[in-house]
């Protein structure tokens, strides 16, 4: 069930890397012995089998995408070296590579002349992005929608920031009236824009931040972590679309290879469209090694080590897929997208469900029809198990009422949340498991209607 046809193709590759370096004299490296190393990885594969399986189309509930064959495999590949970002005297080729890769990001934006690079992940990534934004807005305030990622606030606890929430309207996106009569207070340094959030996929309306900016001057952060790469997708709503044609008029850009491009986690990426902010990080710590008069990349980052290995895998990945409109890769987001769209109109052709709103990406929030809120919150667990038992992993969420109102009906509203259903699509073969997703999740709610009658 693994991909594991191309494993056969590690050992050849392994080969070519070491006869990098054939001319270095023999040595002996310390090695742990065949039988106790098999016996370690025997374990290590039983322990890896309490997961539960976030590669198959049937695991549709968290943010989360298997690696790329060609990520796997060029991330163990670089793992034989081990380099270090940091410098290039730790990861020379994965410094290069790195370079490459970021500016092939960047340039699904439009950016070409920028700085970024990758980090361990969108938390990370939005650090750095706000605490460049503090740096420039000083005792300004940060302000994100009630929607945005909860690390956020944390963030900027962190940063020792002033933070604050706006309301997000009834299809979870920043609202636009909230925010304008918050600037109208001032003091507004940094909008972040989440463009996509992590609950319910929805992007923020960035043409109508930006309209603010001209008036307010604030700097815009996009929070593109997870929905970044649907810059390339063709089959977004119209409101999406005209969002994502904007985003490279944001200062900075969040976004994570680690979730929609295909990589093994440790990979964030954080860009800023104007490279005159690298003057922020300068140092001159006595113990680094700045060797050579190129750019470093740990010259630019807040973190000091990074994966080498991140750069390659990511390298290696685009190279495959290009991040292009119309390319594989982008044939697979609007793949995950369709089966989100199919999901959706299946929800809501049938009784037994209500929606909130209609995907803008590739994630679907529902819950099972019931007398009261707080009845569909206890059954959306119920079923959630059920799904489970099925071998049909979806996620749960809690989600203000607000966003469902349009389609409550008659229920009755005891809680300000509902309980819901959550399933991101992510992956393009979830577009021929629609069927299969649709069937077990039936049989789910049914069997949770028989056992409560
Ligand atoms: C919009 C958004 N921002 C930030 C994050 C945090 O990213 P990470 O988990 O890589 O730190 C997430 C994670 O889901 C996210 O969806």
């Amino acid at each position: 069930m693994l991909e594991r046809e191309s494993l056969s193709l590690f050992s050849e590759a392994a080969r070519k890397l070491d006869s990098g370096f054939a001319t270095l004299p023999e040595f002996q490296s310390e090695s742990p012995g065949m039988s106790r190393l098999a016996e370690v990885l025997g374990a290590t594969a039983e322990r890896l089998q309490d997961n539960f399986p976030y590669f198959h189309p049937l695991y549709a509930g968290q943010m989360l995408k298997p690696p790329h064959p060609a990520a796997r495999l060029a991330y163990a590949l670089a793992m034989w070296i081990n380099p270090n970002n940091h410098a290039l005297d730790g990861g020379r080729a994965t410094s290069a590579m790195e370079k490459e890769a970021v500016a092939e990001i960047a340039g699904m934006f439009g950016w070409k002349n920028f700085l970024g690079h990758l980090c361990g992940g969108g938390t990370m990534a939005n650090l750095e992005a706000l605490w460049v934004a503090a740096q420039l807005r000083p005792d300004r305030k940060i302000v994100a929608s009630e929607q945005a990622h909860y690390t956020h606030g944390r963030i900027s606890g962190v940063l020792k920031l002033p933070f604050e929430s706006v309301a997000c309207d009834a299809r979870g996106r920043m609202d636009m009236n909230a925010l304008a009569r918050r600037m109208e207070r001032g003091d507004v340094g940094t909008v972040v824009a989440t463009m996509g959030t992590t609950a319910t996929g929805s992007v923020d309306p960035l043409r109508e931040i930006l309209a603010l900016r001209t008036k307010h001057g604030f700097r815009i952060h996009a929070d593109a972590a997870y929905g970044g790469y649907f810059a390339l997708s063709e089959n977004l709503g119209e409101e999406a679309k005209r969002a994502f044609a904007r985003i490279g008029e944001a200062d900075s850009i969040v976004i994570d290879p680690h979730k929609h491009g295909l990589q093994p986690y440790g990979c964030g990426c954080v860009l800023f469209r104007d490279r005159d902010v690298g003057r922020l990080y300068t140092h001159d710590s006595p113990y680094t090694y700045f060797s050579s008069a190129e750019l470093h990349l740990g010259e630019i980052s807040l973190e000091c080590s990074r994966p080498g290995a991140a750069a390659a895998a990511l390298w290696a990945t685009q190279r495959l897929l290009p991040l292009k409109k119309g390319g594989e890769f982008a044939r697979g987001l609007e793949r995950g997208r369709k089966a989100a769209l199919a999901l959706f109109d299946k929800l809501l052709a049938d009784e037994r469900f209500v929606t909130a709103f209609a995907p803008e990406l590739d994630i679907v929030v529902f819950a099972p029809k019931a007398a009261s809120t707080s009845e569909a919150s206890v059954l959306s667990r119920e079923i959630f198990e059920a799904a489970a038992r099925h071998d049909l992993h979806l996620a749960v969420a809690e989600l203000p009422v607000r966003f469902w109102e349009a389609n409550l009906g008659v229920m009755k509203r005891d809680r300000e949340t509902i309980t819901c259903l959550r399933s991101v699509l992510m992956k393009p073969e979830h577009l021929d498991w629609v069927e299969r997703i649709w069937g077990l999740l039936s049989s789910a709610v049914n069997e949770v209607v028989v056992a409560r009658n």
